[in-house]
């Protein structure tokens, strides 16, 4: 990744910020958005130990406006862009059929599938005019296997999936690759309260039992899927979704 710049977005927390240290020590200039600024900030801190050049902005990844302002300000700060992180994304609530709240469905669509939108659509002039690069959008085992209770959560990743394909699809004949990873079960602030749960009802063994690996992972097992993906050790890769899941979808 030296002499490469690109674009990380959800880098204040788990998986966004795992990669941020890993791209920025593999040589990558980062410019690092979250809407969680003291979090981001620390991120920040962390690339920078480890050698990064970096700069951080507040960006809701659901606001164009913002993220357009984000990448072409990174563009502008380091004179090129070579790929984007689209990986900001939330929950929602836990929800049945019945309980389904349509203003949860449009706010994790907002941030998950229309926020990947935007970042793809903003970078890829910039990606273009430099001749190629690769986009990464974090989707999720949701988006391939169905589970209750995330209706809307695994609705928009795999929503995230196909929009990864056709994204590949429209970019190709310029060079850009376009793929998404896939996590299972991460320790990450967004499972927490999972966690939590499981810990303290004498269950975390359980929390890997899906997986032919039987154990969950680390930010960084997904960090490492993500550097691949961006990088041109994948160059002849896209239009893929990328299980990294100790094997939750084999
Ligand atoms: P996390 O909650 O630790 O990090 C997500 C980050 O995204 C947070 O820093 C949050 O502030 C940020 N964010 C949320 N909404 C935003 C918005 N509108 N604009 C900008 N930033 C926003 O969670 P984690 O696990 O690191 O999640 C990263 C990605 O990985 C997400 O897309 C998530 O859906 C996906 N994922 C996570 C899994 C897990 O088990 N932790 C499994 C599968 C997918």
């Amino acid at each position: 990744m030296r002499g490469k710049a690109g674009v990380i977005t959800g880098a204040a927390s788990g998986i966004g910020r795992a990669a941020a240290v890993l791209f920025a020590q593999n040589g990558a200039k980062l410019a690092l958005a979250d809407m969680n600024q003291a979090e981001l900030e620390q991120t920040t801190r962390l690339v920078e130990e480890a050698g990064g050049e970096v700069f951080c902005q507040v960006v809701d990844v659901a606001e164009e406006e913002q993220v357009r302002a984000l990448i072409d300000e990174a563009a502008k700060r380091f004179g090129q862009l070579d790929f984007i992180c689209n990986n900001a994304g939330i929950t929602g609530k836990m929800a049945t059929l019945e309980t389904e709240d349509p203003a949860d469905w449009l706010r994790v669509y907002a941030v998950n599938v229309l926020g990947a939108m935007f970042g793809c659509k903003h970078a890829a002039p910039h990606l273009i005019a430099r001749g190629g690069g690769a986009i990464v959008n974090t989707s999720s085992v949701a988006g391939v296997r169905a589970g209750a209770g995330g209706n809307a959560y695994s609705a928009s990743k795999a929503a995230l999936i196909n929009f990864t394909r056709t994204a590949a699809c429209d970019l190709g004949q310029f060079n850009v690759r376009v793929n998404a990873v896939c996590p299972g079960l991460i320790e990450t602030g967004m499972t927490k309260p999972v966690f939590d749960y499981a810990r303290q009802a004498g269950k975390e063994a359980k929390l890997g039992s899906r997986c032919e690996l039987r154990r969950y992972g680390r930010p960084e097992e997904i960090a490492t899927a993500m550097l691949f993906l961006a990088s041109d050790e994948s160059s002849y890769i896209t239009g893929q979704a990328l299980p990294v899941d100790g094997g939750n979808t084999c």
